[in-house]
Parts: C-alpha cells; sequence; structure tokens
C-alpha cells in the first residue's frame, strides 16, 4: 500500500510586480506532485523556472496564490501561521541554497 506523505494539487503561485512592467509574474501554473513515503525526488529545470518557489511553498514557507498542499492528511494552507510553523519545525529540513542568516546572531 502506498503512503502519501506530500501532495500538491493544482497550484499556482503568482509575484505582484511594481507598475512599470506586467502586474504579475506568474511562476507555478497548475502543479501537481504526490511523494511517497520513502521516495526520493529531484527537481530539476532552469534557473529561475520556479524550484525554490515550489520547494518554500512545498515547505511551508510561502503560500500559493492558489491550489492545496498536504502533509499527510492535512491541508497546510488550513492551518493558522503558528501551527504551521509548529509542524514545520517538527517535520521538515530545510538545506537553503542562500542561507538567510542574521548578522545580529551569533551559534554560541
Ligand atoms: N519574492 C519574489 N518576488 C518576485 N519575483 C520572485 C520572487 N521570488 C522569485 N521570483 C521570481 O520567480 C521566478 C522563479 O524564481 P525561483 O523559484 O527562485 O527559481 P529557481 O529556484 O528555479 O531558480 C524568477 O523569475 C524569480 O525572479
Ligand atoms: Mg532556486
Amino acid at each position: 500500500m502506498t503512503n502519501v506523505i506530500l501532495r500538491c494539487t493544482n497550484l499556482y503561485k503568482s509575484f505582484s510586480l511594481d507598475k512599470k512592467g506586467p502586474s504579475a509574474l506568474h511562476v507555478l501554473k497548475g502543479i501537481d506532485l504526490d511523494v511517497q513515503e520513502g521516495e526520493v525526488v529531484s527537481i530539476v529545470g532552469a534557473s529561475g523556472s520556479g524550484k525554490s518557489t515550489l520547494l518554500h511553498i512545498l515547505g511551508g514557507l510561502d503560500r500559493p496564490s492558489r491550489g492545496e498542499v498536504f502533509w499527510g492528511e492535512t491541508n497546510i494552507l488550513t492551518l493558522t501561521d503558528e501551527t504551521l510553523a509548529k509542524r514545520r519545525g517538527t517535520n521538515v529540513g530545510f538545506v537553503f541554497q542562500f542561507h538567510h542568516l542574521l548578522p545580529e546572531f551569533t551559534s554560541i
């Protein structure tokens, strides 16, 4: 029996842009993905194609413009930011390409 631990359906993400050019950049346009327990998945694409945007949304760091994200049976978009942050802290690991360190903190 398969066990889907991560699922997204019909995922869209657009970023609003400033007024000079087009009003929005449509990055994700209807992504469907199922990941089974124990499965190793690579997301491959040209620079700027939306890989990080997708991973941020799947990891609960950002919210999509449209669509659903499930961790197991839970639709994470129905969670409050606080509950989502707690679940993210216990369930998800990130290795950032850009590590977003805060200069005012030390590691001690
Ligand atoms: N916060 C943001 N605001 C506006 N545009 C963004 C933002 N984040 C990413 N983008 C744009 O979305 C597109 C996809 O970016 P990204 O997901 O980082 O691609 P990849 O990880 O595949 O290189 C790029 O054109 C990028 O400039
Ligand atoms: Mg990236």
